[in-house]
């Protein structure tokens, strides 16, 4: 692996600096998913040290507020896209019975691997390999589901909510922790220090400019909160809201499966940009 200094493009071909779907190219679904697993596992030796500067520390408070939305106090729990595995971790100190972390990416699998045999948690999580839009469990397996920065990678946020409403116990609960496009007046702040701080940041720490660089632009298609939680609904997904942090910037988007006698009238599909229907929602 290169450890090329952080204007340059680290060891990422010029292919995979040329963003599917986005700015800079439209590749699709698929070309995204190669794009964001290729990236991640390039970053994976200093993940979890890089988070740790750009949020200063708050990534930690952010993944406890999560899990404690999932109530995981007894569950059984998946933590889709869990990367070196913090959230599993933290599902295991809230009191989870057992926890699977899954991801699409084997270089963060490994970590995450890595980190739980250095933890009393190990016993309880199991790590496995998923992707989010097509997961590999059963209907309705697991008492609770988190994630955490994952939505802003997906092309397919349907797609993945129907999955994790699937795979969900009915009344089971969902809590998604991701960034989210600010309201101004911050969007000239924010969109300085992720579009600009950020990848300088990542990039000296990690050697990798480029990944960093795809944080802001993940943001520019992101859906805003409102059309992130009409997009739940419209999975069928009950009890929908969030919560703004982080200065507004960090969304945690939470939800409940229906009981059967609920689901009837839901269903409908809701684009990236939530033409077809608006939501309530709660933002504290
Ligand atoms: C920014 S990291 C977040 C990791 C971890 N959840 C955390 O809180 O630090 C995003 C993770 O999502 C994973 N990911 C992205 N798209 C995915 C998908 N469709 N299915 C499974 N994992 C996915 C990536 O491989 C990466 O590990």
């Amino acid at each position: 692996m290169s450890n090329s200094p952080s204007h340059s493009p680290g060891d990422l071909s010029a292919a995979q600096r040329t963003l599917p779907g986005g700015a800079d190219g439209a590749d699709g679904a698929a070309g995204k998913a190669a794009f964001v697993r290729a990236m991640f596992a390039r970053i994976v030796p200093r993940y979890d040290l890089v988070n740790r500067l750009m949020t200063i520390g708050m990534d930690r408070r952010w993944r406890r507020e999560t899990a404690a939305i999932a109530r995981p106090s007894g569950a059984f729990a998946l933590d889709i896209a869990t990367g070196t595995g913090d959230l599993a971790f933290e599902l295991t100190r809230q009191g989870a019975r057992g926890v699977i972390g899954a991801d699409f990416c084997a270089g963060m699998l490994t970590a995450a691997i890595g980190k739980a045999a250095r933890t009393d948690a190990a016993g309880k999580i199991t790590f496995v390999a998923g992707d989010t839009t097509r997961l590999p469990f059963h209907d309705d397996t697991f008492d609770c589901i988190v994630n955490g920065f994952m939505l802003r990678n997906v092309t397919d946020l349907p797609a993945a909510f129907g999955e994790l409403a699937r795979v969900l116990k009915p009344g089971g609960r969902l809590a998604c922790l991701d960034l989210t496009p600010p309201r101004c007046p911050l969007c000239g702040l924010f969109g300085f220090y992720i579009g600009r701080i950020v990848p300088l940041l990542g990039g000296a720490v990690s050697g990798h400019y480029f990944a960093y660089r795809w944080l802001g632009q993940s943001l520019r298609p992101h859906p805003d909160a409102d059309t992130m939680a009409a997009i739940m609904r419209a999975a069928g997904l009950a009890e929908v809201g969030y919560r703004l942090i982080g200065f507004g910037t960090v969304a945690i988007h939470y939800a409940v499966k229906p009981v059967a006698s609920e689901r009837s009238g839901r269903g409908e599909r809701v684009g990236r940009d939530g033409s077809t229907e608006s939501d309530g929602h709660s933002a504290a």
